[in-house]
């Protein structure tokens, strides 16, 4: 990968923001396996960094993300591995952040893109931002404990439109679902975003750690539904009707 592919800014002059930012605009920001490298290795380090209080996910301009690298995919699904894909630690990273986790979001969120909100505290998306999880179709089920947390935030109707029927979300279907905080204009989801964080970082530190542990609880449920999806996840990467489905993409 270039290293510009996923910016890691740490945080300047005490202003306690790590800020992680999907920047492969050409491709959607589709994020291939050294991107979750990347992230991990922030979100790891920043449980460890006192300097650390919020962590930041954002974007590009018009593009949040478009998910799993699906070359990734159709490379994984061809090569028999039964490593443990860096998606799959990166996930693990983010149901073992921390601190607060934000996230600033205009435009395409799929995939991983709309389920690591699961994990973040406080979203803010743009109007024009759309949330969709294709896993179903790309004979794929859902992941980050998804299957858990997201009918626990939005009930089971709404999480099986998206994760299963793969129904694409506005932003204000999102807000009324609980699944992000605030909407606002595409010009100002950054500023907004930081502003959020800044106003986090400037708290308690030792007392926003503990409250958000608290609100979200016992990482043990969350970890074993990970494992779960992931055994259900690497046997469909290798079935013939994922690939099936990656092809058709990469062909298009
Ligand atoms: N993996 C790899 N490349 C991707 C990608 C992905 N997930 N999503 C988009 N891209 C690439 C496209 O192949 C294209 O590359 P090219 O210019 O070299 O041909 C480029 O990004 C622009 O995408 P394009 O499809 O032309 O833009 P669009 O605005 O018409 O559509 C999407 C955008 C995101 C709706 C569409 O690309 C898409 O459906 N992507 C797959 C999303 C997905 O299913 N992710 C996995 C979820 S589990």
């Amino acid at each position: 990968m270039s290293d510009t592919h996923i910016l890691v800014e740490q945080p300047e002059n005490g202003s306690g923001i790590l800020v992680i930012r999907f920047n492969r605009p050409d491709k959607k920001n589709a994020i291939t396996e050294p991107m979750y490298h990347r992230m991990t290795e922030a979100l790891v380090g920043a449980n460890r960094d006192d300097a650390v209080r919020v962590v930041a996910f954002l974007g590009t301009d018009g593009c949040f993300s478009a998910g799993n690298d699906m070359g990734d995919f159709l490379a994984y699904a061809m090569s028999g591995s039964d490593d443990v894909p860096a998606a799959a630690r990166f996930i693990k990273a983010l149901a073992l952040a921390e601190k607060p986790l934000v996230a600033g979001i205009d435009g395409l969120a799929i995939g991983i893109g709309t389920t690591l909100n699961l994990h973040c505290d406080m979203t803010i998306a743009s109007s024009r931002s759309v949330f969709r999880t294709p896993f179903v179709d790309l004979a794929l089920v859902p992941e980050a404990a998804s299957s858990l947390l997201a009918p626990r935030i939005m009930g089971h109707q709404r999480a099986f439109a998206m994760l299963v029927a793969g129904e694409g979300f506005s932003a204000k279907a999102a807000l009324e679902a609980g699944l992000i905080w605030k909407i606002v204009p595409p010009e100002t989801v950054e500023a907004e975003t930081l502003a959020v964080a800044q106003s986090l970082a400037a708290k308690p530190p030792q007392a926003l750690k503990i409250a958000r542990n608290l609100m979200r609880g016992p990482r043990n449920e969350v970890l074993e539904r990970i494992n779960e999806e992931l055994v259900h996840f690497s046997l469909q990467l290798k079935s013939a009707e994922a690939r099936a489905a990656f092809e058709a993409f990469m062909r298009r």
